[in-house]
C-alpha cells in the first residue's frame, strides 16, 4: 500500500488533513499520529480488525496490550469499567500529559486491545494534533508506539516512515515530539499500585498522590525468564539500534580509559553532550549530564543515529535515576539488552 503523507502542524490552518485522517480512522485504517511522548499508530480502539492490523503492521507479540489514548473524560468512562476515586485524581493532576493508567477494562474495548487481558490502558494525550484528532474522529484511539517492534520509539514522522512506509494507510507530519520517551505506565488494579514504566510524569510527582506507589522490578532489572509480567511491554529486548550496546558505569575519566583501550572499527561512544573530546571512536551525545529532561527528548534520536553511522558496538554513559532520567535509564538498559559493566 501506499502510505499517505498528511501536513498538520496547526489544527486550524491544516483542518483538510486532519478530516482526512479522522475519516480514515472511522474506516479502519492505521494513521500514524504525533503526541507528546513519541509518535504512534493509532486505530480505533472499538475496531478489532484494524487492532489485528496494528499487530501486523508493527510486527508486534500478540501478548503485548495496546494503550487506548482519549481526548475527554467522557471517552475515559466509556473505555474503563468500574474505577478508583484516585483514577479521578490523578487524571486531574496529570492530563492531558505522558501519563498512562492500567484500570479494568470497559465492556466496549475487545480484548484483542488489551492482549487478551482483563484491563486496559488509558492515556489522554497532550498533543494538539492527537487531541483534535481523537475528537474529530469521536473515536477512542489503540495507539503503540510508531516503530517496527523491538526499534527504537519514532519521535518524528521520518522515523515512522523508516520502519512502516507502505504497511501503514497515512502518516501525519508534523513537530516532533517533545518528551521524547514513552509515557509513565502505572496500574491501579494492583495494591498498592505500581509504576510499570517510567516516563515524563515521574516517580517523585506520582507519589505526591500515591504514597504508597511501588516500583514494579522490571523497571531497573530483567524480568526472569518465562516469569509472569506485570506489564508485558518490559519483557522485550526493546528500543534497540542495531548495533550492540554496552552501558559502562563509572566516572567519565574511567569511561574514557575503557573505550580508547578497546577501539576498533565500528565502535561507538555514546555520551553526555560536552564530553567528546579525548576519545578515540566516533562518538554521539544523549544530552547533558545533569539535564533528564533533554536525554530524554534526545535518546531515541541519538539510537538511530549510531545505525545510520555504522555503529557496530557502542559502550555508553549511565544516566542518572532520578526525575525523568529513571525513564531514561530504563530504555537504555532495555537497548543495551541489560549488559552493564561496572568500571
Ligand atoms: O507515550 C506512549 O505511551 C506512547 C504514545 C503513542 O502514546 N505509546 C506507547 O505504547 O508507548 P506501547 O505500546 O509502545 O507501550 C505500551 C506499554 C507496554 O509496555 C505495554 O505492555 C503496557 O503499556 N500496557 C498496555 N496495556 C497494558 C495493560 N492492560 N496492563 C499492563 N501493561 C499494559
Ligand atoms: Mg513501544
Amino acid at each position: 500500500m501506499e502510505t499517505l503523507r498528511l501536513t498538520v502542524f496547526d489544527v486550524e490552518q491544516d483542518k483538510d488533513s486532519l478530516n482526512k485522517a479522522a475519516e480514515l480512522l472511522k474506516n479502519g485504517r492505521l494513521v500514524a499520529m504525533p503526541t507528546e511522548t513519541v509518535y504512534g499508530l493509532a486505530a480505533s480502539a472499538y475496531d478489532e480488525n484494524a487492532v489485528k492490523n496494528i499487530f501486523e503492521a508493527k510486527g508486534r507479540p500478540q501478548d503485548n496490550p495496546l494503550i487506548v489514548h482519549v481526548s475527554d473524560m467522557q471517552m475515559f468512562t466509556d473505555v474503563v469499567g468500574e474505577v478508583p476515586e484516585k483514577a479521578f485524581q490523578l487524571a486531574e493532576k496529570f492530563w492531558p500529559g505522558p501519563f498512562t493508567m492500567v484500570l479494568p477494562r470497559g465492556e466496549k474495548i475487545p480484548a484483542s486491545v488489551s492482549a487478551g487481558l482483563d484491563t486496559v490502558a488509558v492515556r489522554m494525550p497532550e498533543n494538539k494534533v492527537a487531541c483534535e484528532l481523537i475528537r474529530v474522529s469521536g473515536l477512542p484511539l489503540a495507539a503503540p508506539s510508531a516503530n517496527k517492534s523491538g526499534s527504537p520509539s519514532p519521535t518524528t514522522a521520518d522515523h515512522v516512515l523508516y520502519d512502516l512506509d507502505g504497511k501503514i494507510d497515512a502518516v501525519i507530519v508534523s513537530d516532533r515530539c517533545t518528551v521524547g520517551v514513552e509515557s509513565t505506565v502505572i496500574t491501579l488494579c494492583t495494591n498498592p499500585p505500581k509504576l510499570l514504566r517510567p516516563g515524563g510524569v515521574t516517580l517523585e510527582q506520582l507519589r505526591e498522590v500515591l504514597p504508597d506507589i511501588e516500583v514494579d522490578k522490571a523497571v531497573l532489572a530483567e524480568p526472569e525468564k518465562g516469569k509472569p509480567v506485570a506489564s508485558p511491554g518490559m519483557k522485550y529486548k526493546h528500543y534497540s539500534p542495531k548495533a550492540k550496546v554496552i552501558m559502562l558505569d563509572g566516572d567519565y575519566e574511567a569511561f574514557k580509559s575503557y573505550v580508547n583501550a578497546n577501539k576498533s572499527d565500528g565502535v561507538f561512544a555514546l555520551t553526555f553532550e560536552g564530553e567528546e573530546s579525548g576519545l578515540e571512536v566516533p562518538t554521539v551525545s544523549f544530552g547533558h549530564k545533569e539535564n533528564d529532561l533533554e536525554q530524554a527528548a534526545v535518546l531515541f534520536d541519538a539510537l538511530r543515529e549510531l545505525d545510520n553511522r555504522g555503529c557496530r558496538l557502542c559502550y555508553s554513559r549511565v544516566p542518572k535515576k532520578q526525575g525523568v532520567g529513571l525513564a531514561v535509564y530504563n530504555r537504555l538498559i532495555r537497548a543495551a539488552a541489560f549488559q552493564v559493566i561496572e568500571l
